[in-house]
């Protein structure tokens, strides 16, 4: 049953004391994920909707629990920055940010299958598994957040509870920093990682100020356990990942942007297919035929470029590769003529008709396209990556 006192505890109150504080911050902090959602929907990942949402949830939200973490120590190590009063406002922002970071991620990159999530079982490969042991403590404690909740668990339980946002912050650290380093090489990232280094320095300088002043005892035991799990954790986790990357083998139900990031290191650990030549066609050299429509490759994922022409010759259609084309050797590279005029996605890829896995890196080349196609309703070539189902590259024609 419920006591009278924790009945009497109006679910906001904290809130509604400190009404002026929440309005200010909550301006701020929907601000600061407007700008970030701005800069990756204009600059970083132009038109990409669901990745600039899910990123730039994922960044905002990260950032405002470090702002919030950053306060208490804050205020251990120098008592005039007390900003304590500001640091539940800045906290639920933060954890609901990182909750519309899973719901966007489960709607645009998993097709709300959360199977997926488990791919793979090492958090070094897929450091989605870190994430998830922090999020629903980060859950928790959102949901805890209020006066009423303080009432209902009790200061102590409830303090209990809140302390677990460091275990679950260490986890958040280990999978932002893991799971696509280089999508944080860039302001928002910086904003990230700075915010970070700033919170575990004075988290630690915190820590120890106060078990100068209280003696060592349970907390400090905890404390000091944390701090050597997180220290190793941190330093063998790229040898990890590394050393996991070429374990990792091709899978085409990788959602697109963690499918890329293993793409690329599977590349640097194995190259690309042997079985592609990397010299010009010698049987397609003297190839001639009328041109229909031309174009010219464009980056995707991998710097390629080059013309490519769809011709024609006694009835039957081809698509050709200019001299000048070239392109990385990847894994299982194949050409499809596609419908997309803009950047081919993989569903683009599905409409489109497979001709044959890419024949060499460079040079001229010569592609035939099966009878019975009905060539204008095609638009583009795109070269696919089928072992990671990641497009490569496409040449709109026109
Ligand atoms: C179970 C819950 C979670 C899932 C399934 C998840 C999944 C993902 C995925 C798939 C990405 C890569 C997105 C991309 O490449 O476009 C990502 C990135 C990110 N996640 Fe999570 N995440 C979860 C929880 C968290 C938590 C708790 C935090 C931090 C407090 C967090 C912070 C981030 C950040 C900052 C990035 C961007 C990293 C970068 O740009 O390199 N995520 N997450």
């Amino acid at each position: 049953m419920m006591s009278q006192e924790v009945r009497k505890v109006r679910l906001f109150a904290g809130a509604r004391r400190n009404i002026r504080a929440v309005i200010l911050h909550s301006t701020l902090t929907t601000i600061l994920w407007a700008l970030q959602f701005v800069y990756q929907y204009y600059a970083l990942i132009p038109g990409e909707l669901g990745g600039s949402m899910l990123r730039s949830f994922a960044l905002t939200g990260a950032t405002l629990i470090g702002f919030a973490l950053a306060i208490g120590p804050l205020r251990t190590l120098h008592q005039k920055y007390n900003y304590v009063r500001y640091r539940r406002t800045i906290g639920v922002w933060g954890f609901t940010f990182i909750i519309l970071h899973f719901v966007s991620v489960m709607v645009f990159l998993f097709e709300l299958n959360p199977i997926d999530l488990f791919w793979h079982y090492n958090p070094f490969a897929n450091p989605i598994i870190f994430a998830v042991f922090a999020y629903p403590i980060f859950v928790s404690m959102w949901i805890t957040s209020t006066d009423w909740a303080v009432a209902r668990l009790g200061f102590r339980k409830w303090k209990s509870l809140h302390r677990l946002v460091f275990p679950a912050y260490i986890v958040a650290i280990l999978h932002f920093t893991l799971i696509n380093p280089e999508l944080l090489l860039n302001p928002t990232g910086y904003l990230l990682i700075g915010t970070t280094i700033l919170v575990l320095i004075l988290q630690v300088s915190a820590f120890l100020k106060t078990i100068r002043g209280k003696g060592l005892g349970r907390s400090a035991a905890i404390g000091f356990s944390l701090m050597i799990v997180g220290a190793s954790l941190f330093t063998t986790a790229y040898r990890f990942r590394d050393a996991v990357a070429g374990d990792v083998e091709p899978n085409p139900n990788l959602p697109t942007s963690v499918a890329v990031t293993k793409m690329k290191e599977f590349m640097k650990q194995k190259g690309g297919n042997p079985e592609v030549a990397g010299a010009p066609i010698e049987a397609d050299k003297n190839f001639v035929a009328a041109m229909m429509k031309t174009g010219m490759f464009e980056r995707l994922n991998y710097m390629t470029s080059g013309a490519v022409m769809l011709e024609n010759k006694d009835g039957k259609h081809f698509v050709v590769f200019g001299d000048d084309f070239t392109t990385p050797n990847g894994p299982d590279l194949v050409i499809y003529l596609t419908k997309n005029t803009g950047p081919s996605t993989r569903q683009d890829v599905r409409d489109g008709i497979q001709l044959a896995p890419l024949k060499s890196t460079t040079g001229k080349q010569v592609y035939e396209i099966p009878e019975g196609v009905d060539v204008s309703q095609f638009n583009s070539v795109t070269i696919h990556c089928r072992a990671f189902n990641v497009p490569w590259s496409y040449a709109p024609l026109k």
